[in-house]
């Protein structure tokens, strides 16, 4: 969407508020030994305590309130009885929300409790290339610009991109135009960002694939050549200098 007066801008701050409020309240009540059911359940009671419906249930209808996705799993994870959160995981959980109208988006990596698999530094470079795009975004700028941007820090770092999984316009729904922001330059893509527009800008990077494909239950996706990815993802408005970071609060870059 574009933000067109102060009522609508209003509205996107409150979506993503409830939105990073429970990205970062979810990620700090993850523990060892919790299903990743728990937690989503625990994220859906709190966006419906906001008053925010979880996006990808109203939109998709996704099997839980928010996307838990860990280790191997690439993204779109199943939260799961079944699926026991140990020390050391990988974890990206992915929360995205309507308020009165308005819908934000949002999510990051992590790994739970001592890093003893050594995610760290993949997560940090994840976080910093997100940082180093939302910075350099602007109106005007073209998207296969900031594409590059994340492809090339990425392979600075010794890391890939995932070609197949983009950033989006949000606002009046999860996914607006443009549809797709690559983190790779995407060379026939000659659209720019334009002031005043709501994006979710999203980093997929990755160790060894540069694809990711559904699994059999629809949804999960891993890699074409596996290993691991981090995911950093914040709802911004478009200006003609720095953008307002919509979901800052969700505390992924700290
Ligand atoms: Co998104
Ligand atoms: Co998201």
């Amino acid at each position: 969407m574009s933000i067109t007066n102060e009522s609508e801008l209003i509205g996107m701050k409150n979506a993503s508020e409830a939105v990073a409020c429970t990205l970062k309240a979810m990620r700090n009540f993850a523990q060892p030994g919790m299903t990743t059911k728990e937690l989503d359940n625990f994220g859906g009671q709190m966006l419906r305590d906001l008053g925010a419906k979880s996006a990808p249930y109203l939109t998709y209808h996704f099997p839980g309130w928010t996307c838990i996705s860990v280790n191997n799993e690439f993204c779109h994870g199943i939260p799961s009885d079944q699926k026991i959160l140990r020390e050391g995981d990988l974890i990206n959980i992915d929360v995205s929300a309507e308020l009165d109208g308005f819908w934000s988006d949002n999510g990051g990596s992590f790994v739970l409790g001592e890093d003893v698999n050594r995610h760290q530094k993949l997560i940090d470079a994840s976080k910093e290339i997100l940082h180093k795009a939302i910075y350099t975004i602007k109106g005007g700028v073209r998207i296969s610009d900031i594409g590059w941007l994340i492809e090339t820090e990425a392979k600075k770092r010794g890391y890939r991109v995932i070609k197949n999984l983009t950033g989006h316009g949000i606002g009046r729904s999860l996914h607006e135009e443009p549809s797709a922001i690559a983190n790779f330059r995407d060379k026939f893509n000659l659209t720019r960002f334009k002031k005043n527009s709501v994006v979710a800008i999203e980093t997929f990077i990755s160790t060894n694939s540069t694809y990711a494909q559904t699994l059999q239950d629809g949804w999960t996706m891993v890699g074409n050549k596996g290993g691991f990815i981090a995911q950093h993802e914040h709802t911004i408005v478009v200006t003609d200098g720095k953008p307002i970071v919509l979901t800052e609060m969700n505390e992924v870059w700290n």
